[in-house]
């Protein structure tokens, strides 16, 4: 299959090659219709679907002969995906026919794509032209998130929501009217009361379009049970909610936190609404979710606003996969109409694909900090969602018999936001024959220690040797990581040096480091090794949750840690907990309790952090960390000067806002005191002048010791 196409031959009847071609791209956009519309398991990335679907477009369009009722640019939803072969069709009318199928009063349509600037001049020129109005005229545009989930129309009679569809072949779709009643910020009722000054006949029927979604942090959460238990990973966040609103069982629904934007009502004519803008403003009064828009007035904006959506992209909770430009009003729009699949006056300005594909060059092996062994895909590196992607975790063995990965083969790669990069699926039409399988080893890779089944998930393999080197390293490296002892200058490579020359066995060891000990590693002169004996001992003293998630607990991440740090207060009462105890804190799972309980009886554990205590490491309870009113220095504000030598400037601050203070950057008569180390400025003089109180860095320790 020739995924990137030919060239076009500038002739004006179709020869032999492109009548080939363009039956083979409808074949090729055909089938990834039904794994995207039927399976919700797509094995095209939406940018090569895009650069095929517009390759067949052109040539029907340059070959008028080339096009079929039946191709896939003339249909919408998942009538593309209308199939030639029975085995499929059966497949298809089963899928179906599970759910009632739902007239559209409306066509619900699809959007054309503009995947460049150039695109999308074009899509304004066309307008202009349309509407016979010369280039100067500047239309009004609204520019709205394209939604990356599902399109779905709620038909209200009354006030009521009494019907919910998908969008189906555009035409006809499915009834999942009990599924979209569990979705929290869908109203069942809305309430007309509010706009009775800006219509006059209310209309007894409306129906409202938009797009059903999971949340990032949702789909992650989802998938990380489903991996727990054994069952099929989702994709994407948007097979994901596809998955979920197609549940034949609405309990299963209401179990995935799925979220609805509105951005549409299809039949609008009973409100006085001149400008789409408009019908965001009233679907927002009705009680709707309503997402971020915007309106412009000169087309030349949109390039600005792109950049600035595709930046803040990566921190919205939802996926989006462009933006939609739509003209802003509305008689214009009935003026333009439509085409057969999407309106003339709207567009998809898409971002750069967050899906592309590449080749999975190996599957090597890592031995996590609980000596759980994970497979991780080696890929060629590819740039997905602007971020370059060499390697995405395979989890385990069934996962890749599951999606049938093969090593060469040639894979989806997906990134966006806060979604783990991940090998989505192989597609298997692109192999040559000389892929390998990929065999699971019996053998700890590093130490080579038998590998022993995870007990809880039969499908995770584990190295249940204590002293395996590959475990240290990666225990140490979660011990000194942001969320636990945030200890800088301590990296993976000064960790395995460390490992090596058995300076280090255990976290705790950390503490024990002196220069001599240290200055004979490779690149490790007098000042490096100053500045690493500096941060470590700067992190002596570390909040309890923080120091809960550095212990590396198995299935204790930084959430738990909170919970747990906020429950006990303290590290004796939380070791000397029941499991009954554990079990009934919300969010603590009874598989969670197991590994605390388990953890805090593990004598050497225990004799670990024994010697951090020996060593000088102060947990902060949590009870004083998040004490609020009456910490040493409630209401007090501080002023800091100078070096300190057990405290970053970060971590004082932090020490001194956790216990009620607030810390200022200038002196005043209102300076509850001058916190000084080592070489102050100009500070202490303005201070002493004042009157205000200046205290060294050890009268300082002993106020937090005897709070
Ligand atoms: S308007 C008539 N607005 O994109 C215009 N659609 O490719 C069609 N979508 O089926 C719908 N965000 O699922 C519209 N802000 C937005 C959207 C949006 C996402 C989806 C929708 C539609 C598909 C078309």
């Amino acid at each position: 299959m020739n995924i990137n196409g030919g060239e076009l031959f500038p002739s004006s009847s179709a020869n032999s090659k492109e009548t080939e071609r363009a039956a083979e791209l409808r074949s090729i956009l055909r089938r990834a219709n039904v794994e995207y519309y039927l399976d919700d398991a797509p094995s095209l990335s939406d940018y090569e679907y895009d650069q095929l679907f517009k390759e067949l477009a052109s040539l029907e369009s340059k070959f008028p002969s080339l096009l079929t009722p039946d191709s896939p640019t003339q249909q919408v939803g998942y009538q593309q995906a209308n199939v030639s072969n029975e085995a499929e069709a059966a497949n298809y009318r089963v899928k179906v026919a599970r759910f009632s199928p739902v007239q559209h009063r409306e066509p619900m349509l699809s959007l054309d794509n503009a995947l460049t600037p150039d695109e999308l001049h074009q899509f304004f020129s066309r307008i202009n032209s349309a509407l016979s109005l010369s280039g100067d005229i500047e239309l009004e545009y609204l520019i709205e998130y394209k939604f990356d989930g599902l399109a779905v129309e709620l038909v209200y009679e009354n006030g009521l929501l009494v019907l919910a569809s998908t969008r189906g072949d555009g035409v006809v779709g499915e009834d999942i009217t009990a599924n979209i009643l569990t979705i929290k910020s869908i109203p069942t009722k809305i309430n007309f009361d509010k706009l009775s000054s800006t219509s006059k006949t209310l209309p007894s029927r409306i129906e409202v379009r938009g797009e059903v979604l999971l949340p990032i942090a949702s789909f992650n959460a989802l998938n990380e049970i489903r991996l727990k238990e054994g069952l099929p990973l989702f994709a994407n966040p948007r097979n994901a909610s596809a998955g979920s609103l197609r549940q034949l069982d609405e309990r299963v629904t209401s179990s995935r936190p799925l979220e609805f934007y509105a951005y549409s009502i299809s039949s609008p004519e009973p409100f006085p609404l001149i400008k789409q803008s408009d019908m965001l403003y009233l679907l927002g009064s009705l009680g709707f979710r309503v997402e971020k828009h915007e309106v412009i007035r000169e087309v030349e904006n949109i390039f600005a606003c792109y950049e600035r959506e595709l930046t803040a992209r990566d921190s919205l909770p939802f996926e989006i996969d462009g933006l939609v430009v739509k003209l802003n009003d509305i008689n214009y729009q009935r003026l333009l109409g439509s085409k057969s699949r999407s309106p003339r006056w709207a567009i998809a300005f898409k971002f750069p694909p967050s899906e592309m594909s590449t080749r999975l060059l190996d599957i090597t092996l890592q031995v996590g900090r609980t000596g759980v062994v994970t497979p991780v895909a080696e890929l060629e590196p590819v740039i997905v969602g602007g971020v370059c992607i060499r390697r995405a975790t395979l989890h385990n063995e069934e996962e890749i018999r599951r999606k049938d990965l093969k090593i060469g083969d040639i894979v989806l790669v997906r990134r966006q936001g806060d979604v783990i990069p991940a090998v989505v699926a192989a597609i298997p039409s692109r192999r040559t024959g000389n892929e390998i399988d990929f065999v699971m080893p019996q053998n700890c890779p590093v130490c080579n220690e038998l590998l022993e089944k995870v007990e809880e998930d039969h499908v995770q393999l584990r190295c249940p040797n204590l002293l395996c080197p590959a475990k240290t390293l990666q225990r140490i490296k979660h011990f000194v990581s942001k969320g636990g002892f945030d200890i800088e200058h301590v990296g993976e490579k000064f960790i395995s040096q460390l490992l090596e020359n058995n300076l280090i066995s255990a976290p705790s060891d950390l503490f024990r480091l002196e220069a001599k000990d240290i200055l004979g590693l490779e690149r490790m002169a007098e000042k490096s090794a100053d500045n690493v004996l500096k941060s470590i001992s700067a992190k002596k003293t570390i909040s309890l949750s923080k120091y809960i998630y550095s212990l590396g607990i198995r299935h204790v991440g930084e959430q738990t840690a909170k919970v747990l740090a906020m429950e006990f207060g303290s590290l004796e009462e939380l070791s000397s907990s029941t499991i009954e105890r554990l079990e009934n804190i919300s969010d603590v799972g009874p598989v969670v309790a197991k590994s605390i309980y388990e953890y805090f009886r593990d004598p050497y554990e225990a004799r670990m952090r024994e010697e951090m205590k020996n060593l000088g490491v102060t947990v902060l309870s949590e009870s004083v960390s998040a004490k609020a009113g009456d910490g040493v220095f409630d209401k007090q504000t501080i002023v800091l000067t100078g070096t300190l030598s057990n405290y970053s400037r970060d971590e004082v601050s932090k020490i001194i806002e956790s216990l009620g203070g607030k810390i200022s950057s200038s002196v005043s008569k209102k300076t509850s005191f001058v916190l000084a180390g080592s070489e102050p400025g100009s500070k202490v003089e303005k201070a002493e002048k004042l009157g205000v109180r200046v205290i060294t860095e050890s009268e300082f320790m002993k106020m937090i010791e005897d709070s």
